[in-house]
């Protein structure tokens, strides 16, 4: 899928923060796939805050809502950093549905299928991660290699209270 939707900010005075130019565009184009799949993981994450029903409502409904005020954040984070190193990030709904690397889910599900789902999302966003952190790293980016290995502990650790709620 092509992430080119980073474009230079036009208004940004030359930088030298030690990451070359081209290293940093390609960490933009990093940060914006792992920022469009957060995007993606809170809407599906409301999305079973909001529909969950049976036994498992009242500790899904709870997690959930810690899981994506937690992913507000790190939108939030990512996008920052994207305009640090000198891009616009990408941003609304189309833009984020376009970019991510996770899969269209059904809309009707039960509430063990909801995990299962979320388990999937938190999994698939680790793994863009894990790529983003690699590119942060050969360009000695360390304060996004920090944020996104932060963001890659977080969402195992979703998964783990995930995959104990099943259990
Ligand atoms: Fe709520």
């Amino acid at each position: 899928m092509s992430t080119n939707l980073n474009v230079r900010d036009p208004e940004q005075k030359p930088m030298d923060i030690g990451v070359e130019h081209r290293d940093r565009k390609r960490l933009a184009d990093e940060l914006s796939v792992a920022l469009a799949d957060s995007y993606v993981l809170y809407g599906l994450t409301q999305h079973v805050h909001w529909n969950v029903t049976g036994p498992l409502f009242f500790g899904l409904h709870k997690l959930t809502e810690e899981q994506y005020e937690d992913l507000a954040g790190a939108i939030d984070q990512m996008a920052e950093r994207i305009r640090a190193i000198g891009f616009f990030s990408p941003g609304g709904i189309h833009q984020m549905a376009a970019m991510t690397r996770l899969e269209k889910v059904p809309h009707a599900f039960s509430a063990e299928d909801m995990v299962r789902l979320l388990i999937n999302g938190n999994q698939a966003c680790a793994k863009t991660l894990r790529t983003a952190v690699a590119r942060a790293e050969e360009c000695d980016d360390v304060k996004t290699a920090d944020l996104l290995t932060e963001r890659i502990g977080q969402h195992e650790e979703n998964c783990w209270m995930l995959r104990a709620i099943l259990s």
